[in-house]
């Protein structure tokens, strides 16, 4: 088939690093023994944050980090959590039998983890069973000046300087939604507003997130009533965001045909990989939403703050930890381009979890560690960010095969990704480029002879980048994802 590419960038539709962004909290492994081994630990690390991770998340790119929670949010007491002591605390939330809640990585550590990433930190504060108060001291700890009584205690800690987070968000929907006020979306909005007010004129110049719904829930009309009350009936500002949580698979309603993490069916491969349709269904969902009850000319995106597949094997029991395959890569990818093709509006897509919980990036066990398989599909795809999509134009329809195309801000280069997702058959595709001069540069592929194949801790390069040949005449492999470079040959640019 032929693909054909325009190469006139889509001024309304830049792919942020944000859209590469991840999510972890106090479940599990995700960080104690994931991201935080300790300043004493042997495992190499830096200021106690595992080295591997630190490297990890500046390979891809992550564009913010999303923490404390989660449902863990709604549970966080942040003042256990700097300073001196630290102390052990119950978890509401953990295995019962070991239900105890660390504090050696708080703020100050998750806030050294952006820093050493360059990812943006995004705080979640908790509006369940914590206080606009609460907020408030934990906002001056972060940004507040150190004479200022708790950013005299951040400088005591060693960081006189505000940190200057910028965005905060305002709940996590399970308490909120589903437990403490049950379908009262106005409960929430009264809530939401008090920890606007707290803030008064600073709350302008900060990102709020307030929540979204995903179709999951069960409650279309909540999100609207909420905004409704936020911005009473559209006179008052909305949130600059709204969060969207969505997980898909065996775990999951509607997710029995996907079967196991790793023993899945031909019908469990495409199964799972069909539901994705659903992220595009919460995203137009909330493009309507936003449209009726956010307000005239309301600038309110879609913060997909919680985005993965979670196979039955991770349940709670199990730490959420859950096996990956090449199938997690291939739904991985083509997630990305859902939220690359909606970038008008989804401004944030964060991967759940970073470090050994449902579809994490990576796995630990002590000194012990890999990548699995939607690691390197978010490498293959990090030369989109930074660019602005283009319209890729297919001259037949084909339901396997799933492209996205970028162009960088000097029109010099074109990112092509193409998924092939059959699982036998090979695909034929010559990539037509509008204008002249554009010449293949380089390509990789990301594929391996099954699709059950996955990494470990013995083997962690199972599943991993290889080069590909570049060329506009493609033959790719089945279950396959394909990256090719487009470089613009001539002096004078190829668009004008
Ligand atoms: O473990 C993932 C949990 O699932 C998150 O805490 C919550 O927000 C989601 O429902």
């Amino acid at each position: 088939m032929n693909l054909h590419l325009i190469p006139e960038p889509r001024k309304t539709h830049f792919i942020s690093r944000r859209l590469h962004s991840v999510f972890f909290e106090y479940f599990g492994h995700a960080i104690y023994d994931g991201i935080w081994v300790g300043k004493d630990s042997p495992i190499p690390n830096i200021d106690g944050l595992r080295r591997e991770v630190v490297e990890g998340c500046r390979e891809l790119g992550v564009g913010a980090m999303r923490w404390p929670g989660g449902c863990c949010a709604d549970h966080y007491h942040w003042k256990n959590g700097v300073g001196p002591d630290r102390p052990a605390r119950l978890h509401p939330m953990s295995d019962p039998a070991n239900p105890v809640w660390r504090h050696d990585f708080g703020t100050d550590e998750f806030l050294r983890l952006c820093e050493l990433t360059g990812a943006e930190p995004i705080l979640t504060v908790n509006t369940a069973t914590g206080s606009p108060e609460e907020f408030l001291d934990w906002f001056e700890y972060v940004n507040g000046p150190a004479e200022t009584k708790f950013g005299a205690l951040r400088a005591a800690t060693g960081h006189p300087k505000p940190y200057g987070v910028k965005c905060w968000g305002i709940g996590n929907t399970d308490e909120n939604v589903w437990h403490i006020d049950y379908n009262n979306p106005v409960a929430y909005a009264q809530n939401y507003l008090k920890y606007e007010t707290v803030l008064r004129e600073d709350r302008r110049r900060l990102c709020f997130i307030g929540l979204g719904l995903s179709t999951r829930h069960g409650l279309p009309g909540w999100t609207g009533k909420a905004l409704d009350h936020i911005t009473r009936n559209q006179r008052a500002l909305p949130p600059d965001a709204l969060s969207v949580h969505h997980y898909l698979g065996g775990a999951k309603q509607g997710g029995q045909l996907c079967g196991g993490a790793v023993d899945f069916s031909e019908e469990g491969y495409y199964a799972l990989l069909n539901l994705l349709e659903r992220y595009q269904y919460d995203i137009d969902l909330h493009r309507v939403i936003i449209r009726e009850h956010a307000g005239p000319g309301a600038k309110t995106k879609v913060c997909f703050d919680e985005w993965g597949a979670w196979h039955p094997e991770a349940t709670f029991a199990a730490n959420q930890n859950q096996p990956q395959t090449l199938r997690d890569a291939i739904f991985a990818a083509l997630a990305l381009h859902i939220f690359y093709r909606n970038s008008d509006i989804v401004e944030f897509a964060m991967e759940t979890q970073l470090c050994n919980l449902l579809q994490s990036l990576f796995e630990s066990a002590g000194a012990k560690f890999y990548r699995p398989p939607p690691f390197p599909a978010m490498k293959l795809l990090k030369p989109h960010l930074g660019q602005h999509l283009i319209h890729v134009l297919p001259d037949e329809l084909d339901k396997d095969l799933d492209t996205v195309a970028s162009i960088s801000p000097d029109r010099r280069e074109i990112i092509v990704s193409i998924v092939n997702r059959h699982l036998h058959d090979e695909k034929h595709i010559d990539v037509r480029t509008h204008g002249d001069g554009w010449t293949p540069g380089d390509a990789e592929i990301l594929t391996a002879d099954d699709v059950h194949d996955r990494n470990s801790f013995d083997a962690p390069s199972t599943v991993s980048i290889a080069p590909f040949p570049a060329s506009s005449r493609l033959a790719l492999p089945p279950h396959s994802i394909v990256r090719l470079r487009l470089i613009c040959g001539h002096i004078a640019r190829c668009v004008d």
